[in-house]
């Protein structure tokens, strides 16, 4: 597994990557704004949030929430505590933090909430599923988002690295828009999807921003590359070599997320 006290235990680099992202999608729509739209959050209520990071999630369920909302987050990086509860608590909800590695059993009581949430974490931690229908309430929704097995195909591409039996490829599998029903039906009895079309594109004089985001995702990619280490010269070099002869290098990055009720 990568490690992923490096990879995610600094927020604002984190928080870069997330705008960097944004800023080369050509789905238009923010992806919590285009997911999250089915969910009803008229009501005050106890949100659990799964991996949540930084607050990515978190800061848009509480602008959608009512004041008093209480949105725990939990995460293995305990340095994301600060910038969580600062973005949830700007919105006028209540925000807690826990910090613990998930494995496959969560740290509260049963049925005590009314969603309990995950966007891009569950690959980590897919054995939690079961425990989650056991920590919601019968009325309950689970929601996650997670990734298509066939994403960041274009980083290869562009890189000459090869796809097969990277760390990356083995985490996608775990938790994925191909598995994610199958996974998640024996624990819910309604699972639905639904799929955010996504593609990021890197012009020629968008290099910089592309090595940035090749330097974030390259542990995850193999441990064997450390986080925050400069980029190995030949993959740098390849890269630029693909954008001067193709334009533009295409990063495959379709989304699911599911929504599921009825906890059995
Ligand atoms: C890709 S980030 C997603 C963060 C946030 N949900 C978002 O959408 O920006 C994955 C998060 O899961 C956390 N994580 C990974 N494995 C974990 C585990 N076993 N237990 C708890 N958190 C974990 C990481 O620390 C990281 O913050």
């Amino acid at each position: 597994m990568p490690d992923l006290h490096h990879t995610y235990s600094n927020p604002s680099q984190h928080e870069a990557i997330s705008a960097l992202i944004r800023r080369h999608s050509t789905h238009l729509t923010d992806v919590r704004q285009a997911t999250l739209e089915p969910l009803d959050f008229s009501d005050e209520q106890e949100i659990l949030d799964l991996g949540c990071g930084f607050g990515f999630l978190a800061e848009e369920v509480a602008r959608r929430s009512p004041p008093g909302t209480r949105i725990v987050g939990l995460d293995a990086c305990q340095s994301n505590q600060r910038t969580y509860m600062h973005r949830v608590n700007a919105r006028d909800c209540y925000a807690e933090f826990h910090q613990a590695q998930l494995h496959d059993r969560l740290p509260f009581h049963d049925h005590q909430f009314d969603k309990v949430m995950s966007s891009y974490s569950l690959y980590f931690f897919p054995k939690i599923i079961a425990d989650v229908s056991r920590v919601l309430k019968p009325k309950g929704t689970f929601w996650c988002l997670t990734h298509s097995e066939n994403s960041f195909a274009g980083i290869f591409r562009a890189t000459g690295i090869d796809p097969n039996g990277t760390t990356l490829a083995k985490l996608l599998c775990e938790f994925s828009t191909e598995n994610g029903e199958n996974l998640l039906s024996s624990h819910f009895e309604r699972v639905e999807r639904s799929i955010y079309r996504n593609v990021l594109i890197f012009y020629r004089h968008d290099l910089a921003d592309f090595l940035e985001y090749l330097r974030f995702k390259l542990p995850l990619i193999d441990s064997r590359f450390k986080h925050d280490a400069a980029l190995p010269p030949n993959l740098v070099e390849k890269s630029m070599a693909f954008l001067d002869r193709y334009g533009r290098i295409t990063i495959e990055k379709d989304d699911s997320a599911f929504y599921c009720r009825r906890p059995r």
